[in-house]
């Protein structure tokens, strides 16, 4: 499956694997894709030592980073100091859900121990500290989610030689991002974990190749196992680009109780929501964000507001280990997600299940030819 994006990216298999897990990032870019480390729990100091280790670690192999700059609405700090304005209806509904599902004070450590909160409320600033940070190390691919980034980070990045990945929801996304100076994008459906548009891949796909053109793409979102590697490649896409499946992996530094739900979880339990952030993310089902989607429920704040006003009552839960009220973002592809196995397992296992369903198409291919 080599494509010329791994030419350009430098790896063996177009198999790119977002994760907010080092060890993760670094057993992918090991194994031969490249691992892409997510940004929003971190500190521009935790980001640092990050990036450190695992320049360290991959000794010049390539691995990416991912930023959220949030487009033109991401508001300065100046003005999350206005929490107190949150309406007052939405803060009557939060402390009605805090008493019902008995949810406990934070302390406020699940902040720094776990980036829960944190990975809510994403400023422009934020974006900014964590740019600078990441421009200082050797990245081969800054990846941009929730929009285009800024053109001067655009310039810095490639004269440092890095490639700028753009994530798009709809065919619509694609200009914006060509525009913006995306050296490849990331076509990502519905089903994906996180941030989402409506589209799903197998529509997506083939759209954003032909608005693409020469620019390569990546098909992502419910990916977990090599057919569906197979299928991206068939529809036109470069390679793939995964997230949720290594989040049950060993490596995986997601909360133990998280994994057990994950492992148990069924696509059908999983939910495109504005609940958490503001902005339609896919999620696995909980009691906090079920309470959202009730009859009566206040309609969520835009982002970052519904971030501010779910976060002091988040991570109690996360403190409290409340399994109830614990979630993560996750795919549908959660469904195929059965055991818990180390990243180069899943990575041997998806290079393997392409191997067969490449010969699949090759044999059913050479069958209709010998018809004819
Ligand atoms: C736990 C989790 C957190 C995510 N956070 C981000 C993020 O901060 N930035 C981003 O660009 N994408 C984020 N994503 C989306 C991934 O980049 C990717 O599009 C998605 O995981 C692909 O779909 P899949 O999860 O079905 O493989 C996240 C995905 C997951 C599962």
């Amino acid at each position: 499956m080599y494509t010329e994006i791994c030419e350009r990216a430098g790896i063996r298999y177009p198999i790119f694997a977002f994760s907010h897990c080092r060890d993760v990032v670094a057993a992918v870019s090991l194994a031969g894709g490249l691992g892409v480390l997510g940004t929003t729990r971190y500190s521009p100091e935790q980001l640092d030592r990050e990036l450190s280790w695992l320049d360290r670690k991959l000794e010049g192999r390539p691995y990416g980073v991912d930023l959220i700059f949030g487009g033109e609405s991401a508001p300065e700090p100046e003005a999350l100091d206005q929490s107190a304005r949150l309406p007052e209806g939405h803060r009557r509904f939060v402390a009605s859900l805090i008493d019902r599902l008995q949810i406990p004070r934070s302390g406020g450590h699940a902040i720094e121990q776990f980036g829960v909160g944190r990975n809510l409320v994403m400023t422009a600033r934020h974006a900014q500290e964590l740019c600078e940070v990441t421009l200082r190390h050797p990245v081969r691919l800054l990846a941009s989610a929730l929009g285009p980034a800024p053109g001067e980070i655009v310039e810095q990045a490639h004269a440092r030689g890095m490639l700028i990945a753009g994530l798009v929801g709809r065919v619509e996304h694609v200009r914006r991002h060509l525009f913006g100076g995306s050296d490849l994008l990331v076509a990502t459906g519905t089903e994906a974990g996180g941030h989402c548009g409506e589209i799903g891949v197998m529509a997506l796909v083939p759209q954003v190749v032909a608005a693409a053109g020469p620019i390569p793409v990546l098909a992502a979102g419910g990916i977990a196992t090599g057919s569906q590697i197979a299928a991206s490649l068939a529809l036109g896409a470069q390679g793939v680009w995964t997230g949720s499946i290594w989040l049950t992996t060993t490596e995986s530094d997601l909360d133990p109780l998280i994994k057990q739900k994950l492992l148990a979880a069924r696509s059908l339990d999983t939910i495109r929501s504005r609940a958490m952030t503001g902005k339609p993310s896919r999620q696995l089902l909980n009691a906090w964000i079920e309470a959202w989607h009730q009859p009566g429920a206040p309609d969520p704040l835009p982002a970052p507001w519904q971030g501010m006003l779910n976060e002091g009552a988040l991570v109690g839960a996360y403190e409290q280990g409340m399994t109830s009220v614990m979630g993560t973002p996750v795919g549908q592809g959660v469904g195929m997600m059965n055991t818990e196995d180390s990243v180069r397992d899943v990575f041997y296992r998806l290079l393997e299940g392409y191997g067969v369903a490449a010969e699949r198409c090759q044999a059913v291919y050479s069958a209709s030819i010998n018809q004819a």
